[in-house]
């Protein structure tokens, strides 16, 4: 087993109002449980607010869990010391949808993608510049693109960018938190494919999180969908026969088209 969730929470205090002490609670990710295996695709759906993105910094440890436990290759990294898991982190990356964001502006894309090889590998020259190389050309980035600032990158090439500089450290598991959303269709198309391609030549798990049934049904082995901080339903969409369930699943499925094979009777 690759990632095991076990009860996982976490509470926002939310102000409600300045002169009052009283807080509420946010429960934006409240006992949620779940696994992924070893070079699966897993998805993870559900609609605007409903955890995802709280979801996956947990994974990261970007922010803290109010309770539960999270174990990554057998460790529970949550109680990992900082150097123990600068190595795990190395093997876990994610990739969020603002693809600019991400990276520095006043740094070269080629200076972007050496800094992660420069933080976890002792390397020279050449090495890096090889394998930067390779890397680029398997995810069908131009050359040219590696002397450029990130700016004057179209979004799809940024997406690109920040998918190489997580593959460049091997990881075990990939998680792309909405990373097609702003994209257009076909640019969309071909970084599906490309997250396909990769996991079965890689080996490489991918937590695909997105509100994007149809993008989701096409990639993943299995599909979580969480509802309000609770995982309401797991679909095996591997199994051509699977029904769905929860009457929340049902709802969002209904916006796929009739004749999609995950709706025929
Ligand atoms: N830093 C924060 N402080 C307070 N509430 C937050 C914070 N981050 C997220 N939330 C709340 O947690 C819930 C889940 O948000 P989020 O994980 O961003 O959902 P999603 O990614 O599914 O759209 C929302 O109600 C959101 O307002
Ligand atoms: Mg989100």
């Amino acid at each position: 087993m690759l990632m095991e969730v076990h009860d996982l929470k976490k509470y926002y205090r939310k102000n409600l109002l300045f002169f009052r002490k009283d807080k509420a609670l946010v429960k934006a990710i409240d006992g949620v449980h779940f696994f992924i295996k070893e070079n699966e695709i897993v998805g993870l759906v559900g609609e605007s607010g409903c955890g995802k993105s709280t979801l996956s910094r947990l994974l990261v440890k970007l922010e803290k869990a109010t309770a539960g436990s999270i174990t990554f290759q057998g460790e529970n990294i949550l109680q990992l010391r900082k150097e123990e898991w600068k190595r795990c982190r190395k093997e876990c990356q994610i990739i969020f949808q603002d693809s600019l964001s991400a990276l520095n502006p006043s740094m070269r894309i080629r200076d972007i993608l050496s800094e992660p090889l420069n933080n976890h590998y002792r390397l020279t020259k050449e090495e890096k510049r090889s394998r930067i190389t390779e890397m680029t050309a398997s995810l069908k980035l131009n050359r040219k693109v590696l002397d450029k600032f990130p700016k004057s990158l179209s979004g799809g090439e940024l997406q690109r960018v920040n998918i190489c500089r997580a593959l460049l450290l091997e990881p075990k598991l990939l998680i792309c938190d909405e990373i097609v959303s702003s994209l257009d269709v076909s640019i969309e198309a071909s970084i599906l494919a490309l997250l396909k391609r990769l996991n079965r030549e890689l080996n490489m798990a991918i937590l695909f999180i997105s509100h994007d049934i149809r993008a989701v049904s096409y990639l993943c082995d299995r599909v979580l969908v969480m509802k309000k901080g609770k995982i309401v339903e797991v679909i095996d969409n591997k199994n051509p026969l699977y029904k769905v369930n929860h009457p929340y699943t049902k709802k969002l499925f209904s916006s796929l088209p009739i004749n999609h094979p995950s709706k025929r009777e």
